[in-house]
């Protein structure tokens, strides 16, 4: 890196440590994930608390240390490097996720000294103490503009952090599909529901048979019911020897009608901004519950404004949320449907067979795209309208775990990315 660089950057970064962190971020990029799966094993064993706020499906998995790997690195490139595309984006992400699950200042201090002891361990010797300084230096950076964000949310949604969660009672179930569930939530504390907007979520704590607690986030997958919200859970079915999902089981089997479920305030930002304009909510499987509230949001608020849904799922008979969504769309001025399944029902001639296609649909002029499934069909969506000239600050994405691929796409300037 040129020291004219250093000198015109406004990165709070002490130039000495930004010459050490250009020098070892490549080293530590490729070490990251040996990092973080050497981090949190050691730090669950000195705070076995933390396992009851961590996710342990994304442990298993290594998905949450891929995630805090790559944030990390992230971080630290952009600010050594002020061509670096803006990293607002993943900030409020984690800062939501973390407001959700009552993350509070303090813990920054254990996460720190893990952190920096597995870099330690990892890259023994060639950690000089400068090196690690230069790297203490930028975790608490990371760490103090996330507590700062992290209190701004939680003064917004009038939540203390010791407390994250209000009992809310199980109103009603409603079957969906063979695999899905809604569950109508009203609170269980006399409190008013707080304000949500559509496309945004909750951590859902549940006490497993086996004694663990554990929280998941569930979008709220109906806005429109007044003091009550409505979640809608995809049972998660293990693949190859996998376990079955521990809390989509657990609230499939076992959570019924007056049962009192932990629930944070909402968060997250995929939501609309107050703009017009033609929008597409291209969706697959349980990422629908994302698209029911925007929709009747839009029915509520701007009933003129054109609306296409596309969704993919298996099946017709897998597609949670179709009618209501196809009622609420009824309402709208110009509103149109596609679906694609994998498998077609003989009598469905409007379906299409096989993998969600957008270069079939006409796309509008000033297009705005929310886009939320899997990982792997989020990109191949994404390509389409990408290549048919909407801009990549029109598309927005939400995915439904660690978001891999935020630090890939905002190279793109993807529509996630706040500028
Ligand atoms: C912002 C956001 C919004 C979301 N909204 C929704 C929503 O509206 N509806 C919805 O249904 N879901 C939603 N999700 C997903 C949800 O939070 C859960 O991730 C999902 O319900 C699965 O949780 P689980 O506890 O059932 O599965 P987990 O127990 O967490 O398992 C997850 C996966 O990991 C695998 N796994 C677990 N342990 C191992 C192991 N030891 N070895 C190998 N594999 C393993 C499992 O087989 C499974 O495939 C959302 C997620 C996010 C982040
Ligand atoms: C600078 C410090 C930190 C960074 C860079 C960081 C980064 C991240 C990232 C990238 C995610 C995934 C977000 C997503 O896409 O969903 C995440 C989630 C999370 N973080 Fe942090 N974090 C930090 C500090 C902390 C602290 C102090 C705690 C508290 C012990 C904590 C607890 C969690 C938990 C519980 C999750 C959710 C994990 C999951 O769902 O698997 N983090 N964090």
């Amino acid at each position: 890196m040129s020291s004219t660089m250093l000198e015109s950057s406004p990165s709070p970064l002490s130039d000495r440590s930004a010459v050490v962190v250009g020098a070892t971020a490549e080293v530590v990029a490729a070490h990251a994930e040996q990092i973080t799966a050497r981090f949190y094993p050691r730090m669950f064993a000195e705070h076995p608390e933390l396992l009851r706020v961590f996710n342990q499906g994304n442990q298993a998995t290594g998905e949450q240390s891929r995630a805090l790997a790559a944030s990390v690195v992230a971080y630290a490139v952009q600010l050594i490097d002020p061509a670096a595309p803006s990293f607002a984006h993943v900030m409020t992400r984690i800062a939501y996720k973390h407001m959700s699950l009552g993350i509070r200042p303090e813990q920054y201090t254990i996460v720190g000294h893990h952190l920096l002891a597995a870099v330690g361990e990892v890259l023994g010797d060639a950690i000089t103490p400068e090196i690690a300084d230069a790297w203490n230096e930028v975790y608490w950076l990371f760490a103090t503009q996330l507590i700062a964000e992290e209190a701004r949310m939680y003064q917004l949604a009038n939540v203390d952090p010791t407390r994250p969660v209000r009992p809310y009672r199980v109103i009603r179930r409603i079957e969906e599909t063979q695999d899905v569930i809604s569950l109508i939530l009203e609170p269980a504390d006399d409190g008013e529901l707080p304000k949500i907007s559509p496309g945004q979520y909750v951590s859902v704590f549940v006490d497993l048979p086996d004694g663990q607690r554990q929280p998941r986030q569930y979008t709220v997958s109906s806005t429109g019911l007044g003091n009550r919200l409505q979640i809608t859970v995809r049972r998660v079915r293990g693949v190859g020897g996998a376990p079955d999902g521990r809390v989509s089981t657990h609230l499939h089997d076992r959570i019924a009608v007056g049962d009192v479920l932990e629930v944070s305030a909402p968060a997250g930002d995929f939501v609309l901004q107050p703009t017009d304009g033609p929008l597409l909510l291209a969706s697959a499987g349980a990422g629908i519950t994302t698209v029911l509230p925007i929709v009747e949001h839009i029915a509520r608020t701007q009933p003129d404004r054109t609306v296409i849904v596309a969704h993919a799922d298996r099946t017709a008979q897998d597609h949670a949320l179709r009618d209501t969504v196809l009622h609420v769309g009824r309402q709208l001025d110009d509103f149109t449907a596609y679906t694609w399944y994998e498998t077609v029902d003989p009598d469905d001639h409007r379906s299409t067979a096989g993998l969600m296609d957008l270069t079939e649909i006409p796309l509008p002029a000033d297009l705005q795209v929310f886009t939320c499934g899997p990982l792997p069909f989020m990109r191949h969506i994404r390509s389409t309208p990408l290549v048919r000239g909407v801009p990549a600050n029109r598309i927005r994405y939400e995915v439904f775990g660690p978001d891999l691929w935020a630090a890939e796409v905002s190279q793109e300037g993807a529509g996630n990315t706040k500028t």
